[in-house]
């Protein structure tokens, strides 16, 4: 394996808004290679189960509406130091805050509608990865 592992998400309001192909060329273009892809839509109750960790955050039920609102795309991607690298590509979580030339700089609406989704960690790359896709969709 050339590298380790991240996983993404293209979230609904970038995929409505019709820039999951832009966002999706600055990925490839940035270095990672597509291991999974997927475009597809979470249940209420799958995006509650996929953030299950925020479950105390005072955004929680805005979040899981907001993630079950339409289609999203999910991607699982590899590269040397997969993780830490697309945190730096997306950039901070709120697009105000996020540098120029990463994806929310450039594509995000807000905190909450914030264009991708990111692992924090190689251990939740894994798991959120293994949420959407079974070991014979990963290449
Ligand atoms: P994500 O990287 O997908 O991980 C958790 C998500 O919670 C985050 O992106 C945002 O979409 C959302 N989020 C984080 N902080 C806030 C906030 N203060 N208000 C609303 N949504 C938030």
């Amino acid at each position: 394996m050339a590298g380790t592992r991240t996983f993404t998400m293209i979230k609904p309001e970038a995929v409505a808004a019709g820039h999951a192909g832009k966002i999706l060329d600055m990925i490839i273009g940035n270095g990672f290679r597509v291991v999974s892809l997927k475009y597809t839509r979470l249940s209420h109750k799958e995006a509650g189960a996929f953030y299950e960790v925020h479950k105390e955050r005072p955004f929680y039920g805005e979040l899981v509406d907001y993630m079950a609102s339409g289609p999203i795309y999910a991607a699982i991607l590899e590269k040397s130091n997969a993780m830490e690298d697309f945190r730096k590509l997306i950039g901070a979580t709120d697009p105000s805050q996020a540098a120029e030339g990463t994806i929310r700089k450039a594509f995000a609406e807000s905190k909450a509608k914030n264009a991708v989704h990111g692992s924090d960690s190689d251990e939740n790359a894994l798991i959120e990865g293994h949420f959407f896709f079974s070991s014979r969709e990963q290449y």
